[in-house]
């Protein structure tokens, strides 16, 4: 049985993340997606708020669960008996950015982490430029599911 671990800020799940986690759906046995607590970042949404929407976008998928966790991801990956983390790259930046956590994670605990490249559709949406957007009062209907854009357009 193969469970992966898809860990991310998930500020808000936009569909660049939901591409990915479908995906790992397809050829893992189980996915836990799970949003990380970061003591040091203030998120628009609470981790709370994070989870709630992860469990609604994933409900129709039988092999994903949605968690949250702190501390290392290495330690939580270990805690679920994970084998690999996955994470979706759009770009070298990406990439750059996300390799030597790989090697980091790697040295710690021995975890694999497996790059997925997002879709080329979906490979410049980001999190944070959704956020922009909706503040200044773009359309954001392409970039993040119907309940997400909804909680955004209130919190903004
Ligand atoms: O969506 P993000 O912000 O790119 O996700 C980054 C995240 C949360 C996956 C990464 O920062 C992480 O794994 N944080 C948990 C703390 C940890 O294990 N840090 C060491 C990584 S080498």
């Amino acid at each position: 049985m193969s469970t992966v671990v898809c860990p991310g800020s998930f500020d808000p799940l936009t569909y660049g993340h939901v591409d990915i986690v479908r995906r790992a759906a397809r050829l893992f046995d189980t996915v836990i997606v799970c949003v990380a607590h970061n003591p040091r970042k203030q998120g628009l949404f609470t981790v709370e708020e994070r989870l709630d929407i992860l469990k609604r976008e994933f409900a129709d998928v039988d092999n994903v669960e949605s968690d949250s966790f702190s501390g290392l991801l290495v330690d939580y990956c270990t805690r679920v008996h994970a084998e690999a983390v996955v994470k979706g790259i759009r770009s070298n930046q990406d990439y750059e950015y996300e390799l030597p956590m790989a090697h980091v994670n790697k040295r710690l605990s021995g975890i694999d982490t497996i790059f997925l490249p997002t879709s080329p559709e979906l490979n410049f949406i980001s999190s944070s430029l959704v956020k922009e957007v909706v503040r200044f009062g773009g359309d954001a209907t392409d970039f993040v599911p119907p309940s997400v854009l909804e909680k955004l357009l209130e919190r903004m």
